[in-house]
This record gives structure tokens, C-alpha cells and sequence, in this order.
């Protein structure tokens, strides 16, 4: 079950998924957009989909995907999708944090907690929460985007420690930079003037592919708690933990304030 599959890393992670012989259940917003995955998953993959029109933003949401997967022998949960509200923060209307928090904390919460049982009477399965490099300091011009993100990884290391007794593997999956249908990237120059020069700290430049950091969230999945996208930024996150958290803070800041699309506002 891939919560967010209909581009970008959410349908690579169901590709991967389909790759490992599970049948899919995508789920997303956009019929059009499920179905052109779906097709080609089961072109590629030969197995079988099942497509969700959902909007994980509304509160009943989760109720509404464990009732439409409970016919299933769900094996593994990959919660991918995000809203990501940006800017300064007392910029937007108060209502996208709400939808913030509906998508990015409660749904995930609620999937948790009704697919969680059944996971556990098997004594098998697993759960990974994507997550963010966001996630590990504040992060201006997504304050409350972080905030969210690192309430989805310490969700999943909590549940990992909760869940490995009944034989339920549960991964935060930190996400950095990936070429995914919205990623926006950042100006060459971005980086400039930003003190640290560790191989993660310009990863933005760089990013990764979708089906890279997909095959690796499978590869990593037992190994929980907290793995990384790419070992750069694991390299960064080390080495930021060091640091005066007000450097981090100042450090990011400078770069995501500097982003094009702030520039015209
Ligand atoms: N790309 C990066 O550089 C990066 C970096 C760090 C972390 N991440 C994390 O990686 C994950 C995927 O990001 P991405 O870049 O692949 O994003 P993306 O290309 O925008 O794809 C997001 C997916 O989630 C679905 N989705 C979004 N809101 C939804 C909603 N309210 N209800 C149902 N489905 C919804 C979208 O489908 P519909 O629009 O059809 O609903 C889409 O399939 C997110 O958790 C993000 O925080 C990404």
C-alpha cells in the first residue's frame, strides 16, 4: 500500500515494490495520473494494482483506505505523500496547516493505527514513513513543513521499537534532495556564503533519482530505525548534530531563503 503514488517517488517506491512480486495499492488524488502508473507498473512488473482516489487531507481518509484494503494481506505500508507549505510562515492563510497537518501527521498516524493490528497478527510487515532531511533542524521558508516531517520520523523509530516484538519492521525514511516531479532544485550560486563544505551539504545541486532512493527504502527496510536516501547525507546529518544548532539553523536558512521562487515575493 503506497499512500502519494501517482508521480514522483510514490510511484517509483510502488515500481519497486512490484519489482520485490507485491501487488500494488496506489493511492493519490489524480485518477488520470494513478492510472497511467498503475498501467505501467503492471506492463513492467506483472502483478496486480489497485487504484485509491483519495485525498489524504481529509480526516477520514485513513478510515476509508483501511476499508478499502481490508479484502488484502496488506505486507508493507510506504507512507510517501506530503503537502508542503513554504514561505515565510505567517504568510499563507492559517488553512494550509491544517491541510499540513492532516496529510503529514494525522493520516499517517491513522493508517498506523488501523493497519498496525493486522500487521502484528501476522508477525509480519512493515511500515516506512517517508520523512525528510527537513525534518532534522528548523527549516525557514518551511517551518512548518519540517515541523511535520520530524514528527513522521520520530512517529516511525517510536513504532519500530514498539513493532519489532510482533515482527513488524518500521523505517523513517529521510528523504534529501530527488528529482521527483516537483522538485524545483535551487540556483548554482545557492550555496555560496554558506559555511560547511561536508559532501551532503550541497546535495540540492545534486539530486538523486526516484528509482534510487526507491530500491534503496527496500533494501533498507529491516534495518529501521532512521535510514537515508543517499550516504551524503547521512554524512551531513552526523555532522550537523555537532554543530550549534543555531549554525544549522542559519546555514539552511540562507539557502532556502535564497530560493528562486522566494525571490519574486
Ligand atoms: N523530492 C525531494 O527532493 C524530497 C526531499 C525530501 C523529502 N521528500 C519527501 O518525499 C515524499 C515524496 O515527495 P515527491 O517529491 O515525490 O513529491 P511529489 O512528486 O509531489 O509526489 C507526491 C505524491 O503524493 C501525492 N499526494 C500529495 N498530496 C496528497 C493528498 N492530499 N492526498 C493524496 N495524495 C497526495 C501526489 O499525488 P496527487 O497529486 O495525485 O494527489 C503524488 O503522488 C514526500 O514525503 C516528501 O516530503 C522529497
Amino acid at each position: 500500500v503506497i499512500a502519494g503514488a501517482s508521480v514522483g517517488l510514490g510511484a517509483a517506491f510502488a515500481d519497486a515494490a512490484a519489482g520485490h512480486g507485491f501487488n500494488v495499492v496506489l493511492i493519490a488524488r489524480r485518477q488520470e495520473a494513478l492510472a497511467v502508473t498503475a498501467a505501467a507498473i503492471e506492463a513492467r512488473r506483472h502483478v496486480e494494482t489497485r487504484r485509491l482516489v483519495v485525498d489524504l487531507a481529509d480526516p477520514a481518509a485513513g478510515q476509508a483506505i483501511a476499508d478499502a484494503t481490508a479484502d488484502i494481506d496488506v505486507g508493507v505500508l510506504v507512507y510517501n505523500a506530503a503537502a508542503e507549505p513554504e514561505g515565510l510562515f505567517l504568510a499563507p492563510p492559517l488553512a494550509g496547516y491544517r491541510t499540513n497537518l492532516e496529510v503529514n501527521c494525522w493520516t499517517p498516524t491513522v493508517l498506523c493505527h488501523l493497519l498496525g493490528p493486522r500487521l502484528q497478527a501476522k508477525g509480519r510487515g512493515a511500515v516506512a514513513i517517508v520523512s525528510s532531511m527537513a525534518a532534522l533542524q528548523g527549516i525557514p521558508m518551511f517551518t512548518a513543513y519540517g515541523a511535520a516531517k520530524a514528527y513522521e520520523l520520530i512517529l516511525a523509530e517510536g513504532l519500530w521499537h514498539e513493532w519489532r516484538a510482533h515482527g513488524v519492521d518500521v523505517l523513517g525514511y529521510v528523504v534529501g534532495a530527488t528529482a521527483s516531479s516537483t522538485f524545483r532544485g535551487a540556483a548554482p550560486d545557492a550555496y555560496d556564503g554558506v559555511a560547511g563544505s561536508n559532501p551532503g551539504a550541497q546535495r540540492i545541486l545534486q539530486p538523486a533519482s526516484p528509482e534510487a532512493v526507491a530500491a534503496r527504502l527496500f533494501e533498507r527496510l529491516h534495518l529501521g530505525p532512521r535510514q537515508y536516501s543517499h550516504d551524503d547525507d547521512e554524512i551531513k546529518a552526523s555532522a550537523d548534530a555537532g554543530l550549534p544548532r543555531a549554525e544549522v539553523v542559519d546555514a539552511i536558512g540562507r539557502v532556502t531563503s535564497r530560493l528562486a521562487r522566494f525571490q519574486s515575493r
